[in-house]
């Protein structure tokens, strides 16, 4: 995965918790391209790699990415580097974008998005309204007015924005009753949401309906484990505050990774023995038999013993 050192050249913040950061390269040179739904992974000022969704259209020579990053205080310490640690000024090390939620064509469009998870669904809508299209539906679910990024943007006709403080859930069945081919579903946000989609699309043709949770589920209590690189026999030992993955590239087996959200299968590994608490968002129960993902997945035995996956990715 090829590098960039970008420096953040503005900072706004949307909401009392989300944060919207610039980044350009320091001499002005337009950036490697990218297309709606793509993310970069921005590697934070405390160490953590995360991956943003780009919340712009996009294009081909891009002079800046923006991201928009909620603060979590309750998550892994990822979006507390960002709010905390990183102002105008600050030189970042991301990757280049990568796009595991393109945006396909299609007569119409339903976009789905729950929180957060506004970011590559805000790029698509105005690269498909920039076009002039109709058709462009949207769904905006979220706590408050007050929490609610690019607000102002989302009250076109088409679009409905629900507040469910004090209102409770918004229904989604009236918009997902009648199956229709001419309409791709687009679905970002937390997990609950998008297993209500999921169920509710049931009787939709699958390859309508596209989804991407923004975070992966987060496991319990974390404890250390060693785990045995097969093809070395080398003992790597993954304490409860590192992922497997860290600990891995930290003892010099490198292993590739995208998302390090479990969301993109990319840091799949062969598990040999061991017992495995999974907790990503992307292998099936079958690929679970004997794989498992080294961003977010660790080990419930003491020691696991892993190997490269075949070509390294799902
Ligand atoms: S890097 Fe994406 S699942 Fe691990």
């Amino acid at each position: 995965m090829s590098e960039l050192r970008l420096r953040v050249t503005a900072t706004a913040d949307l909401t009392p918790t989300v944060r919207r950061f610039v980044l350009q390269d320091r001499r002005g040179i337009a950036l490697p391209g990218y297309e709606p739904g793509a993310h970069i992974v921005v590697t934070t000022p405390a160490g953590h790699r995360r991956s943003y969704s780009l919340v712009d259209p996009g294009g081909a020579r891009p002079s800046d990415y923006a991201v928009c990053v909620r603060r979590d205080s309750r998550g892994r310490g990822g979006s507390v580097s960002m709010h905390d640690d990183v102002a105008v000024g600050t030189d970042l090390v991301v990757s280049a974008p990568a796009n595991r939620f393109p945006l396909r064509p299609s007569p119409r469009y339903l976009f789905i998005a729950g929180g957060i998870g506004i970011t590559p669904i805000r790029a698509m809508v105005r690269r498909l309204r920039a076009e002039g299209r109709t058709g462009v539906q949207v769904l905006y679910l979220t706590r408050s007015a007050a929490e609610t990024p690019f607000l102002e943007e989302f009250d076109g006709p088409e679009d409905l924005v629900h507040h469910g403080a004090g209102r409770g859930r918004l229904d989604l069945w009236p918009h997902l009753a009648v199956p229709d081919d001419d309409v791709r579903i687009y679905c970002c946000g937390p997990a609950p949401l998008l297993r209500t989609v999921q169920a509710l699309t049931a009787h939709w043709r699958a390859s309508r309906i596209h989804m991407e949770e923004f975070t992966a589920p987060q496991g319990g209590v974390s404890v250390p484990f060693t785990a045995v690189w097969a093809p070395d026999a080398r003992r790597v030992d993954v304490p409860a505050h590192l992922s497997l993955l860290a600990a891995l590239r930290r003892d010099g087996v490198p292993v590739p990774s995208s998302c390090e959200a479990g969301v993109c299968g990319t840091c799949r590994l062969r598990v040999m023995h061991g017992e495995v608490e999974h907790r990503d968002s992307v292998l099936t129960p079958g690929e679970r038999d004997a794989s498992m993902v080294a961003c977010v997945s660790r080990a419930r035995s003491a020691e696991i013993v892993v190997g490269p996956w075949e070509g390294g990715s799902t």
